[in-house]
């Protein structure tokens, strides 16, 4: 029984090697390859998966669990080749809970101490004290998605001394001073980052988005910022990815750009994840972190 491992935006080796090393910890007799080294294919009965590319699935005829190294499963449901009858498994936190709850917290504090209105002040070499900073318990924010990040971001927040609500698909309150994308990518929440939603938003308030970049319809956000309706962007998810240099966001005044690492996965972590997996495969038990295919995370 073999384990198919592939990252595709592990450039350098780094995730692999830590993930290699803590997996022969907790698995020690599990035989790991890397795509696209699959050895004889038929012996592959797990993979773990980021961004696979397109002819992997294909390839892999014995396949029978699949582990998602990330909390999203949008790119892989999309995988032309993605085997029907074959589940798969998602991070539930992965030890992304902690990095995101403190790049959340950053964005807050960014917008709530008004961060953005004194960078603009310093390219002007202007000593401005005039910026009247609301105090954090007058900051509302609302997070959009209540899942397993998305709670650890509004207890964060809370610990912070900052009101919270989350949006489910039944309760929105939009009475807030920063909105966070929280959300999983699905055909019900591609595009909600959307003109309509930033105008329903009190004049002035800002968005943090670390979700995904089709959450966000560029143009609308845009649009918003340059009248004022959006005061500030913090942004880590793109729709494609490394944001294009040609990019309109790059320079924008108002919106910070961070490479998608709001909440990176942690290899320790998801081999530990992993391993279990394999273990309760093993033992005929269904392990942790079933993706719904129909509702698409
Ligand atoms: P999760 O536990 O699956 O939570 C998803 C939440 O979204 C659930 O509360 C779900 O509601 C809600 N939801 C789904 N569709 C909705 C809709 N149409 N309207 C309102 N609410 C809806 O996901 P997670 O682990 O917190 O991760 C969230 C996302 O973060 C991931 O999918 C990924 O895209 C992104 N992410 C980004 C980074 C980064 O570094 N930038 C890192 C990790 C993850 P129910 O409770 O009703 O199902
Ligand atoms: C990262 O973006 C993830 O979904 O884990």
């Amino acid at each position: 029984v073999a384990l198919l491992f592939y990252s595709g935006t592990d450039r350098n080796g780094t995730f692999e090697a830590s993930f290699r090393s803590a997996l022969k910890k907790v698995a020690p007799s599990l035989e790991v390859r890397t795509w696209p080294e699959l050895g004889d294919a038929n012996d592959i009965r797990f993979a773990a998966l980021w961004l696979p590319p397109e002819n992997l699935f294909s390839k892999l005829p014995n396949l029978t669990h699949i582990f998602a190294l990330s909390a999203g499963v949008d790119k892989l449901l999309q995988a032309s080749d993605l085997p029907q009858d074959v589940p798969i498994y998602r991070l539930l936190d992965g030890g992304m809970a902690t990095p995101m709850s403190e790049y959340v917290l950053l964005g807050v504090l960014q917008a709530q101490r008004q961060l953005q209105v004194l960078a603009e002040a310093q390219q002007q070499k202007l000593w401005k004290r005039d910026t009247d900073e609301p105090q954090a318990k007058d900051w509302h924010v609302g997070i959009l998605g209540a899942g397993v990040l998305a709670q650890a971001a509004a207890q964060r927040l809370v610990a912070n001394g900052y009101p919270v609500s989350t949006w489910s698909r039944s309760h929105k309150n939009t009475a807030l001073n920063t909105l966070v994308c929280l959300l999983p990518l699905t055909p019900n929440t591609a595009n909600i980052l959307n003109s309509r939603l930033f105008d329903q938003l009190p004049t002035g308030a800002s968005l943090i988005n670390a979700a995904r970049g089709e959450h966000c319809v560029d143009d609308d956000l845009i649009a918003a910022l340059d009248r004022g309706q959006i005061s500030s962007a913090l942004l880590d998810v793109f729709r494609e990815e490394p944001l294009p240099a040609e990019h309109l966001f790059w320079s924008h005044p108002k919106i910070t750009i961070t490479p998608h690492i709001a909440a990176p996965t942690s290899a320790d972590v998801s081999a530990r994840y992993v391993a279990e997996g394999v273990a309760n495969a093993l033992a005929g038990t269904q392990p942790a972190g079933l993706v719904n295919r129909h509702s698409g995370y």
